[in-house]
């Protein structure tokens, strides 16, 4: 009979030689198809926001319920190919895929207003310039409406200074290169690997992916950053270093 892949994975030599080469940083073959695969594309929508730097934009939105992919992208300007380094008038972007059966617009932006500063003026904290301006691109006159109307709330709260937010009709959005994309997630090699070192398209479409750079950035609710923790030790105890879901 033929030894099952599962079998030959479990055996400790192989497991050993797994976790020596987890615990020394070495990178683990690319498993193409393993864990993280993307969800089957039914009933989805897109959101794109900018709310400062990007790399923290896409973890803030990662951990939502409902949230199905993320990505990083350019969007706001004029220039037809950004690119990191020479971005133009264009702003650093989020691009939010949503299952709208299970969370609405109206959530996200409550999101967006709650994840940054949008009083801000020519950046978010450390990062300034223009790139880091605050814009939520909407998608039709309901998400028009619904963008003016939580602005108002916003500034509503103090009118001793401005909601610089600007909100725009949604228009070309740019991905930008493969290294900005899931970047917290990288920053955690070790968690890179327990996904099983999915290639980059893979780690872009991958909805545990998204999560997981929320939860190497500290942005999944607090519930969330310790159950996500509890199972990578389980894993990492267990030994065959993958993790497939959350
Ligand atoms: C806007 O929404 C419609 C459906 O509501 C969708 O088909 C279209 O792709 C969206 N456009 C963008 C740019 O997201």
């Amino acid at each position: 009979m033929a030894r099952a892949p599962a079998t030959f994975l479990g055996s400790p030599v192989l497991l050993l030689f797994l976790l020596a080469a987890v615990a020394s940083g070495a990178r683990l073959p690319v498993r193409p198809g393993a864990a993280g695969r993307a969800q089957p594309r039914g009933a989805s929508a897109a959101a794109v926001f900018a709310l400062g730097n990007f790399w923290r934009s896409e973890a803030a939105f990662g951990c939502l319920p409902g949230v199905l992919r993320t990505s990083v992208g350019y969007a706001g300007g004029s220039k037809a190919s950004p690119e990191y380094r020479n971005l133009a008038d264009h702003a650093e972007c989020v691009k939010v895929e949503y299952d709208p059966r299970l969370i609405q617009y109206k959530q996200l932006l409550d999101v967006f207003w709650a994840s940054h500063d949008p009083r801000e003026v020519f950046g978010q904290g450390p990062d300034v310039g223009n790139q880091y301006r605050s814009i939520i691109f909407t998608n039709g006159t309901l998400e028009a409406r619904l963008a003016a109307l939580t602005k108002e709330r916003e500034q509503a709260k103090d009118r001793t200074s401005v909601i610089t937010t600007e909100i725009h009709p949604v228009g070309a959005f740019y991905p930008a290169e493969p290294e900005h994309q899931k970047f917290e997630l990288k920053r955690k090699p070790f968690l890179v690997q327990l996904i099983g070192n999915l290639p980059e398209e893979e780690l872009m479409s991958s909805t545990l992916a998204a999560k997981l750079n929320a939860f190497a950035a500290e942005l999944c609710p607090p519930k969330t950053q310790k159950r996500i923790s509890a199972k990578i030790d389980e894993i990492a105890k267990k030994g065959w270093p993958i993790l497939r879901d959350i």
